[in-house]
């Protein structure tokens, strides 16, 4: 099948690639000269594990090319992907501008039938609205069928996903759209679920919503844990075996991160309240969330009641392992409140430029991890990368001035950090 692909983010371009790895031929297409420059020359502008490797395979056999010239690439398309990103607004609703401009050039540019798959996260009623908005810019007369396909792609491992769904979702009212979609999904062995489109679109915010429901949930109990001397991670464990809960997305810690769950919580949360339906329980998951980093920080001042000029290391700058983006990482807040209380801080991330922004306001950053724990009187993990559970922590024990450990993502193992007469705390006793 040929296919065009509208937005080359993440979700766009792992998407384009696994594509192209089944056999069709596949144009990715962004306005961003800057984004299509680096992709032309086979170099992925982000990372993500696998993809860069499966994406200049798939430029070499020529199944997959990028353009920024939206005329020929509609005009030459009759199978067209949106995947444009759909921000938080200062009020909390989804930014819809990039869908609707995305909308607007497929119908300036429409010169027959179109199929019109929106894999962006959008809010309920969207897809319809993209038919609209199509239509209204179309001089073309023909029809869209036009259909909400979400994407389930965690960042640093959305490879994996695209190429191992747990399940295929087609909100569509067009049945020549479903045909499509089942004959380009035909490889995946999944379940497909075909669905209305705004149950498509639903469906997208209510998974979300609700693995961010069980994270602040596990992390609320985490608290109790604190007070009464349980390990968090021994009562997790306990209740994802029963498999009507799972063991998935009980790590409790410094809280969710990321592009998706802060935004998709914000948009469900406030589409619900603005119909008259609040969904209170969601409410709630996004206010523990957001509280989860001060209560971390009054965890430290119980050893440190000031930290005014103490050398603080910061491990992790990412918003989760295995990528460099660091939208809502929880990072932040905590090395902003650190700087309110005047600590110094050295941070490190395997991939994660620091901002000049962070370095004008004298945080440090040390690519070595043992040399930006030397003299430390406080190491705070704030990303689970490997690389720290990796890390030779005897050595680290030698390095620091004070072996005061504090574990926001309870990656390490409390007992064998205690041994190593570390000071060392989780969240959720420990
Ligand atoms: C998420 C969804 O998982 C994916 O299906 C959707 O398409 C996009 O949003 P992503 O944001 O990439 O993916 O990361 P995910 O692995 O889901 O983690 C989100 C955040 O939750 C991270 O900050 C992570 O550290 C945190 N998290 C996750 C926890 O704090 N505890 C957990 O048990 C799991």
């Amino acid at each position: 099948m040929k296919i065009l692909i509208i937005g080359m983010g993440y979700v766009g371009t792992t998407t384009g690639v696994v594509f192209a790895k089944q056999g069709h031929e596949v144009t990715g297409l962004d306005i961003d000269e800057s984004k299509i420059t680096s992709l032309r020359k086979g170099k992925l502008y982000f990372h993500e594990p696998g993809l860069q490797e499966m994406l200049l395979d798939q430029m070499k056999n020529g199944r997959l090319q990028f353009t920024s010239d939206p005329n020929s690439a509609i005009e030459n398309h009759d199978l067209l992907f949106i995947t444009v990103g759909t921000p938080s607004l200062n009020n909390g609703k989804a930014d819809l501008t990039y869908v609707k401009s995305a909308a607007e050039m497929i119908g300036r540019y429409k010169n027959n039938e179109k199929v019109v798959i929106v894999k962006s996260t959008v809010p309920i009623g969207t897809t319809d609205k993209v038919e609209q908005w199509i239509h209204q810019s179309a001089n073309d007369p023909s029809a869209i069928h036009a259909a909400m396909n979400p994407e389930f792609l965690r960042e640093g491992s959305a490879l994996y996903d695209a190429l191992h769904p747990s399940r295929i979702v087609i909100g569509s009212q067009s049945s020549a759209a479903v045909s499509e979609l089942k004959k380009l999904y035909s490889p995946f062995s999944c379940p497909l679920l075909v669905t209305s489109t705004k149950a498509a679109e639903m469906i997208k915010y209510a998974s979300n919503a609700f693995l961010a429901t069980k994270i602040s949930f596990i992390n609320e109990v985490a608290k109790l844990c604190d007070q009464v001397g349980v390990q968090v991670t021994d009562v997790a464990k306990g209740m994802g075996m029963d498999e009507r809960i799972g063991p998935a997305f009980l790590q409790a810690g410094l809280g969710y991160g990321g592009s998706c769950f802060p935004k998709d919580v914000k948009e469900f949360t406030e589409t619900a309240q603005s119909l008259g339906v609040p969904l209170t329980i969601l409410e709630d998951v996004e206010k523990v969330n957001q509280l989860q980093s001060h209560y971390f920080i009054n965890r430290v001042k119980e050893v440190y009641p000031s930290l005014k000029g103490k050398k603080v290391t910061v491990l992790g700058l990412s918003f989760k392992p295995h990528t460099d983006d660091i939208r809502e990482s929880v990072a932040y807040p905590v090395m902003d409140q650190l700087l309110k209380e005047e600590a110094s801080i050295i941070a490190h991330d395997p991939v994660v430029n620091l901002s000049t922004e962070w370095l004008k306001r004298g945080v440090t950053q040390c690519w070595d991890p043992y040399v930006a724990v030397k003299n430390s009187d406080l190491i705070i993990i704030t990303t689970n990368w490997p690389h720290y559970e990796k890390m030779n922590w005897a050595r680290v024990q030698d390095l620091v001035a004070h072996p005061y450990l504090f574990d926001g993502r309870n990656m390490l193992d409390a007992e064998e950090m205690k041994n190593l007469k570390f000071k060392y705390q989780g969240i959720g006793y420990s």
